[in-house]
């Protein structure tokens, strides 16, 4: 059975601007829950309210209203008990001894854990190894990269066993090859371990490679709370663009929404464009029925792809696109 890990009920938060009293609205009744075993994403551009929330599930910042219980007890009630399950990498925050080496780190954290002599050596090796940080173990973290030292808080969050790890942003700042090295890492423990994580980003792949469901939220609300597959299934379809040599007649056009509701109809003075996302490939031969009932003629008919991201772009310009559109209603 799923068992709910985490559960977020219509949290809010406001932060005040002290010079103009201006209030944000960072997150607004916010509400989601997290099964054990889950890999969450939280996707949303800069300023969604992300890290917000991570804080709030870490019990850095208290919400303004609504709950949220970590393993059935109360952050604002049982804050002690319930944070004892979650440990988290926040974004530019590397919970780290600076002046300590890469394996001492994990080593004094492993004892921290009141792990034995033997499960500390163990434990060490086995993260020095999964993380690609043997070579540097005798470096001091302050002398590391921040791809290193990104890559060693992450070591260090997982190293303390707890139920729930949060990562905010965990490749924000990164180049690209210590970003893709790092996905393939995370990759890897998400696959081979039954970890609960919850990982925000305004990268897609990371999102899209490493998580379940995934919650897009914007301006502090949750747009989307969806299994990742069933996004990707939805927007990675049989879509084309067929290039018509002249218009649709207006009862064509009428034809064209009411068999095909996805579809979108583009035309200029002299030609028009049908964009259509087909459930079933043979679908397409309907489409061409319709057309031939008046003639029109076909130019061309491309494949494109209407693929998660460009959806994402879509949502957090405002605009819902009538997929998603459909798609949150039904
Ligand atoms: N300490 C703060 N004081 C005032 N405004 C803040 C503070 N932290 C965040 N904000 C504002 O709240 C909104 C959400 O921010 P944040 O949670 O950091 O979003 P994200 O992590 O998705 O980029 C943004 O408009 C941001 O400017
Ligand atoms: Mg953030």
């Amino acid at each position: 059975m799923l068992e709910k890990l985490i559960e977020v009920r219509g949290i809010s938060k406001m932060y005040g601007k002290r010079k103009t009293k201006e209030k944000i609205h960072a997150v607004r009744d916010i509400s989601f829950h997290v099964n054990r075993g889950e890999v969450l994403g939280l996707l949303g551009p800069n300023g969604a309210g992300k890290t917000s929330t991570i804080k709030m599930l870490c019990g850095l910042l208290e919400p303004d209203a609504g709950s949220i219980h970590i393993n059935g007890l109360d952050i604002g009630r049982k804050r002690l008990k319930a944070l004892e399950h979650i440990s988290a990498v926040l974004e530019g925050n590397r919970n780290l001894y600076w002046r300590l080496t890469v394996r001492e780190n994990l080593e004094y954290f492993a004892g921290n854990r009141g792990y034995s002599r033997q499960q500390v050596a163990a434990q060490t090796e086995k993260l020095l190894n999964q993380f690609h940080l043997k070579e540097k173990e005798h470096q001091l973290v302050n002398e590391l990269s921040r791809g290193m030292q990104q890559k060693l808080a992450i070591a260090v969050a997982l190293l303390a066993n707890t139920d729930v790890i949060l990562l905010d942003e965990p490749t924000l700042g990164l180049d690209v090859e210590v970003s893709y090295e790092l996905r393939k890492i995370l990759k890897s423990i998400v696959t081979e371990e039954q970890r609960t994580i919850i990982i925000s980003s305004h990268d897609m792949p990371v999102v899209q490679e490493l998580c379940d469901r995934a919650i897009i939220i914007n301006k502090g609300e949750v747009v989307i709370d969806e299994k990742v597959e069933n996004l990707l299934r939805l927007f990675e379809t049989r879509a084309y663009s067929i290039k018509l040599s002249e218009k649709l007649s207006a009862e064509q056009e009428m034809k064209l929404y009411s068999r095909f509701p996805l579809s979108t109809y583009k035309a200029s003075s002299h030609e028009g464009i049908i964009e259509v996302n087909l459930e079933h490939s043979q679908d397409i031969y309907e489409l061409f029925d319709l057309l031939k009932e008046e003639g029109t003629v076909v130019e061309s008919i491309d494949r494109i792809t209407i693929d998660f991201e460009q959806v994402f772009i879509q949502i957090v310009k405002g605009g819902k696109p009538r997929e998603v559109a459909a798609f949150v209603e039904c």
